[in-house]
């Protein structure tokens, strides 16, 4: 199992993540670089997934080697920054099932409500991987967990970019069997629920909008 929280200290995540959080790298640097940590993070979120051995030839002889085991992987973006690290993860598991949740913060409650909704079927069978580069109040992925959850998913796990210790506090409360995995934990979450010193909207950034 992986542990409740991890945070990638690995010198090249760290130095990309230096270069993303500067103010003035372009939307085309942001991006690239973060598909490029996407897939040292990816890395790192699946390090204990399942493993069996199939039999197979080599031009030597059979041997039994490993696999991973069970059905393909399910990632699931939340919408619409998660699409960042998505693609660079796809290019490392190729094969995996995708899905998207998309929510929105009732202006009035506060509360994330669900705009859209599309997951790869047998949630129960396959180990699922919730991306979203900022872990920030928690609310959406608090939400977009219990959504898998309700649908069947047991066995999830949390990717994000940036984490604020009150994200992870609420994520931890409630889903404590989800771990987390993270290139930094920030210090706070400001008045407008940014994380700082973070990266400001991740969405912005790597999409070009304001
Ligand atoms: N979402 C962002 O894009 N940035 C933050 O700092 C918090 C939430």
């Amino acid at each position: 199992m992986l542990d409740h929280l991890t945070v990638v200290s690995h010198p090249l995540v760290q130095h990309k993540l230096t270069l993303m959080r500067e103010k003035d790298t372009s939307t085309a640097s942001f991006r690239q670089l973060l598909r490029e940590i996407s897939l040292l993070l990816a890395y790192e979120v699946t390090r204990e997934l399942p493993m069996t051995t199939k039999r197979i030839e080599t031009p030597l002889e059979p041997m039994d080697a490993p696999v991973i085991e069970g059905k393909k992987l399910a990632l699931i973006s939340i919408l619409r920054a998660g699409n960042g690290l998505l693609d660079g993860i796809l290019e490392l598991i190729p094969a995996a099932r995708v899905g998207f949740v998309g929510l929105y913060r009732d202006p009035e409650t506060l509360q994330p409500v669900q705009y859209y909704y599309k997951v790869p079927t047998q949630l129960e069978d396959r180990v699922c991987i919730v991306v979203d580069p900022m872990l920030a109040t928690g609310n959406s992925s608090v939400a977009a967990v219990q959504l898998l959850k309700d649908n069947g998913a047991k066995n999830l796990r949390f990717l994000c970019l940036l984490a604020a210790p009150e994200g992870i506090a609420r994520m931890q409360e409630a889903h404590p069997d989800v771990p987390i995995v993270t290139a930094s934990v920030d210090s706070h979450l400001n008045d407008h629920g940014y994380i700082v010193p973070g990266l400001g909207d991740a969405g912005d950034r790597m999409f070009g909008t304001k």
